[in-house]
């Protein structure tokens, strides 16, 4: 939420600070801003709406030359988005301009002291209140990253602040606490940004930055603080990815792209996972074998998307380790006491590794003992940051709002853990483990396969783009993709959709069910659990019998549903607990081409952002 970017080098600082602010749009675009240092003074321009609106301003009317500078683009908190609430927010005497993400809960009270002093505020937002303060403590101070420790010190809740200030050439100051921040370290210039994205056109080299950290950069380097003004430990890194990730190479959208990444995707997840011998290996799992042993009990917490594919990992868990497992939406989760010992294992499911209802379960979840493992898709967040341990997706970069590929790599991860505890456990041989693998090692191109078969896909969803509501509904691990393929339809196209569980339409939801409503049903391979295929062809027929139009995902072969099916999407035969990773693919393409019939843009569905750092 709100994308930040701060820039000290030899190059125009409009210039990078805009380019960076358009990789990190995707976090935020109901306003947009930018501040440089010129002249002596600061001169800035701010615009509500997206990033274009800003750069038109921009091209209009130039900003003078400048090096040292500052953007924001932003997901609204406190204040509508206007021109007057969007960042960067000034001092009176117009001499600091700050960039903030986050929340600041005791804004109120920080207001009115400051009104009583004589400040002037103009805007709604929390965030004004640090450039005043700032500017009180930096006129004692002389220092500005000492001006933004003494006033960090004074903010409770969650915030990402970067700072410059007029009398201050060469210098941006940030500051960190539960929103993320890092530096990007190049040659002769240095960079601040929420997300590695803002800066990787110049520099692969990063620095983390820790919880309560304050930065101060110079052309020459970052000198980094902890609140308390001690030096910290910080921990630098290479990004193993490059600009071109970050691109839309050739695709009308980032989603189209990222859809058509996931064959790639997953075979990275699954990369180096197995040795010669036939033994899984985890390295980034740090929780030694023996405590992995006592485990008694796994609870997973995740959100949106992300608790989809937990509610799909609780299969494939109970199935392969024979521990009891529960799904928990991380933002209900600590407030219903939930019972974690020592010997729970808690999985936190997050692309961003920044999601604040995740991040605050895991510290719940902590605090009472339970050891947490991180299944996360960007190095150096904060939610493997404070875990056990950490299992990287290799994704790739997401900037599409609506998760795709980091969905179904959470998905080979969330396969991946549990055949880890079952090797560790003993409820697994070596030979039913390489034989789990040997099938996840088929599914790259079995998503190719279906990529390659989506054109009546897209077609149907044409041909629906004025319906009001579509339901999916499915069994088992089905269940979940039913849920997550009614997500996508909302989240893109603002539909009524809906996704139900098979064997509950007939406890209430059937009754939605009129003359010509689509309705997409998951259909389990007719190997294996027959019982499970059975039931839901019998579900087809109920709901086509009361007038429904169906629309049927079926593996390769499975006959009993051809006459029940109005419009039939074929997928690839794999085993029941793997399915979703190929009967989802079709439901993100559905969206996709249906929001784009319906006009919408589908990076940046309104009132939506990537990466949600409040809760
Ligand atoms: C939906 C979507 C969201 C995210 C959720 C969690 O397409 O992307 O529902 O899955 O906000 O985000 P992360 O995984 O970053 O914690």
């Amino acid at each position: 939420m709100c994308g930040i970017v701060g820039y000290v080098g030899g190059q125009s600082a409009q210039d990078v600070v805009v380019a960076g602010l358009k990789r990190l749009e995707y976090r935020g675009y109901d306003s947009a801003g930018v501040a440089v240092l010129a002249d002596g003074g600061l001169a800035g321009a701010k615009k509500a709406g997206k990033l274009l609106n800003l750069e038109k301003e921009l091209k209009d009317r130039p900003l003078p030359a400048g090096n040292t500078g500052v953007g924001h683009t932003r997901w609204a908190t406190h204040g509508g988005p206007t021109d007057v609430n969007a960042h960067p927010h000034l001092d009176n005497a117009g001499r600091v301009a700050v960039v903030h993400n986050g929340i600041i809960e005791n804004f109120a009270a920080l207001r009115e002291e400051l009104a009583g002093r004589g400040h002037e505020l103009a805007s709604e937002t929390d965030t004004e209140v640090v450039a005043h303060l700032l500017a009180e403590a930096y006129s004692s101070a002389g220092d500005l990253a000492e001006a933004m420790r003494q006033v960090c010190r004074r903010l409770h809740g969650a915030f990402t602040l970067v700072a410059v200030h007029a009398d201050a050439p060469d210098t941006v100051v940030g500051a960190r606490r539960n929103s993320p921040l890092v530096v990007g370290v190049g040659d002769g210039e240095m960079f601040l940004a929420s997300d590695v994205a803002a800066f990787i056109a110049h520099t692969r080299d990063a620095i983390e930055l820790g919880q309560d950290q304050v930065v101060e950069l110079s052309r020459d380097g970052a000198t980094v603080t902890g609140f308390d003004g001690l030096p910290a430990d910080v921990h630098a890194y290479h990004v193993d990815w490059d600009a071109s990730a970050a691109e839309k190479g050739g695709y009308a959208s980032f989603m189209l792209k990222e859809i058509a990444d996931q064959p790639k995707a997953v075979a990275d997840t699954l990369l180096g996972r197995i040795d010669a011998s036939g033994t899984l290996h985890l390295d980034e799992v740090r929780i030694p074998p023996s405590e992995l042993r006592e485990v008694d009990k796994v609870v997973i917490i995740a959100c949106g998307t992300a608790f989809h594919a937990g509610m799909i990992a609780k299969y494939a868990i109970e199935h392969v380790t024979r521990l009891p497992c529960e799904t928990e939406l991380a933002s209900e989760f600590r407030y219903r006491d939930p019972i974690l010992d020592r010997h729970t294992l808690v999985v936190a499911i997050s692309q961003s590794g920044e999601t604040m209802d995740t991040l605050m379960a895991v510290r719940h979840a902590r605090e009472q003992g339970a050891k947490v493992l991180a299944i996360c898709n960007t190095n150096g967040s904060t939610i493997p940051r404070e875990s056990d341990a950490v299992l990287y997706t290799h994704a790739g970069p997401e900037v599409a709002v609506a998760s795709t590929k980091a969905f179904l790599t959470q998905l080979v991860a969330c396969y991946l853990v549990a055949l880890y505890l079952g090797q560790i456990r003993g409820t697994k041989w070596g030979d039913e483990i390489r034989t789990v693998v040997r099938q996840l090692s088929e599914v790259p191109r079995q998503v190719e396969q279906v990529l390659g078969t989506m054109e009546p896909v897209r077609a149907l969803a044409r041909s629906l783009a004025d319906r009001d509501t579509v339901l999916f509904v499915g069994r088992h691990v089905g269940y979940p993709v039913a849920l997550e393929g009614a997500l996508k339809l909302k989240e893109l196209a603002y539909m009524h959709a809906e996704g139900f569980a098979a064997g509950e339409l007939k406890h209430g939801p059937i009754a939605l069910i009129d003359e010509g409503l689509p309705v997409v049903v998951i259909v389990p391979s007719p190997r294996g659990r027959s019982v499970l295929h059975d039931k839901i062809v019998s579900n087809i027929q109920e709901i086509r019998a009361r007038g429904a139009r169906t629309v049927v995902i079926a593996e390769e072969g499975d006959e009993a549903v051809v006459p029940y099916a109005d419009h039939l999407i074929r997928i690839p035969a794999t085993p029941t607990l793997l399915q979703p990773l190929v009967a989802t693919v079709p439901l993100q393409v559905f969206a996709c081409e249906l929001a784009t019939a319906r006009g919408n843009e589908v990076d940046q569905p309104r009132n939506l952002a990537k990466s949600v750092t409040v809760e």
